[in-house]
């Protein structure tokens, strides 16, 4: 009997599974076992989507909004998009020149699978969201990981930049406040990388701004199509409500870039999933118009929280952590602890092996930084009640404390 192999697709199969996902299946077969687990692992708010989104969701089914919408997503929605766009991000944008997906992963990928073809060249900074590679080799094109270590604050810089650039390049991926390191580019920073963008016509540029209100000590968010008004017919901009208003599974994202990528992104959508849960459409346009204080009053509560973390890490003998200015990820660099053994008598050769042990002896789930393209890191998720936090901390000291050799 074949195990499948010779009938996937061969892009496919050459993928592999997300590392988040899989940390999350394990917690859950713990747990299901009667372990206690608390996990640092999954990508999203631990809040409630706020009661007027969740009213919206409701009056919209009650309303009998149950049916298809245009491919695109409704216009109400799209012109919210638009006025987002405008509102945060100074951009001047047609509600023609915005699309709504399901969530904001559906926007890279519709933007990749428009554009690529085998051969082609997406450059992605690593550390980078595990999506990102996978997606690009979905689309049988080659992603190239450009390192940005601790050194440049897991930023690209515009040498980098520059000397990873081929004929063959087709995207430059951005994202900031970033996963996994909560890194933020500053306008500064982006207009220094527009500068080399600007030589190079062949390359578009996907600027995925999900983490966009999750930003900290009052610094100021900027996006690449705002900095550099000359790039905008290549670039595409991302966002989505699923960050920002605690909505992950809602699934709504949205992009705006050149007309003629839109209609792409459009065209691909129309063959495979149509337009996005119309429900969750209503919910999403009571986010985008709606009043926008829980915005504001969960970045400070993750700002609370990454300070308390961060401190407690570094206070872990073995784990090194920059202060992130965005998101709610820390990256703590384990490198340490490498070579040392634990009390359950595992052997500590690489970051995964740091996770594992982690799980099973410390009852912490966080991800291994080596799946985000650098080791040897930790990806510690920080949405999570104050109480849970402190708990995890003081079991990861406690593990570091009793490591030996
Ligand atoms: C950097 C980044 N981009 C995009 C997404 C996808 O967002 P959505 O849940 O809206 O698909 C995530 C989710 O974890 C993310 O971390």
């Amino acid at each position: 009997m074949t195990n499948g192999q010779p009938f996937l697709n061969r892009f496919l199969a050459e993928a592999r599974p997300s590392a988040t996902y899989q940390m999350m299946d394990r917690v859950a077969a713990r747990r299901a076992s009667g372990a206690q687990v608390i996990s640092l692992s999954a990508g999203e708010p631990d809040f409630d989507t706020p009661e007027h989104v969740r009213e919206a969701g409701i009056a919209a089914i009650r309303a009998g909004q149950t049916r298809y919408t245009q491919v695109a997503g409704m216009r109400a929605l799209r012109e919210a998009v638009a006025a987002k766009f405008q509102r945060d991000n100074g951009l001047a944008v047609r509600w023609q020149d915005t699309l709504v997906c399901s969530g904001g992963k559906q926007v890279i990928f519709n933007a990749l699978a428009a554009t690529l073809n085998e051969g082609d060249e997406v450059i992605v900074p690593a550390p980078y969201w595990v999506s990102y590679p996978e997606i690009v080799q979905l689309c049988g094109a080659r992603p190239v990981a450009v390192a940005c270590g601790a050194g440049h604050g897991f930023k690209l810089t515009p040498a980098a930049l520059h000397a990873a650039i081929t004929p063959r390049t087709r995207w430059l991926i951005l994202n900031s406040p970033g996963n996994p390191t909560g890194a933020v580019y500053r306008h500064d920073e982006l207009l220094a990388l527009a500068e080399v963008l600007l030589a190079h016509p062949q390359v578009l540029v996907l600027s995925d701004d999900i983490y966009e209100h999750l930003i900290f000590d009052g610094l100021a968010f900027a996006t690449l199509a705002q900095v550099e008004p000359r790039l905008r017919d290549r670039v595409l901009t991302m966002n989505g409500v699923s960050k920002a208003y605690a909505m992950t599974g809602w699934r709504i994202g949205f992009g705006t870039g050149p007309a003629w990528l839109i209609d792409a992104m459009e065209k691909l959508q129309g063959q495979q999933t149509s337009g996005a849960c119309t429900i969750s459409q209503h919910a999403a346009l009571a986010a985008l118009t709606g009043p926008q204080d829980v915005v504001t009053r969960s970045r400070a509560v993750f700002q609370r929280r990454r300070d308390a973390v961060v401190a407690a890490l570094n206070a872990a003998p073995g784990l090194e952590c920059a202060v992130p200015q965005g998101a709610f990820y820390a990256f703590a660099s384990c490198q340490a602890l490498l070579g040392r053994e634990t009390r359950g008598g595992a052997r500590l050769e690489t970051d995964e092996d740091v996770a594992m042990a982690l799980l099973d002896e410390a009852g912490v789930a966080t991800v291994h930084g080596s799946a985000f393209g650098l080791g040897p890191y930790l990806r510690i998720a920080y949405a999570l009640d104050d109480a849970s936090l402190q708990r995890a901390c003081a079991a990861i000291r406690d593990f570091c404390l009793t490591l030996e050799g």
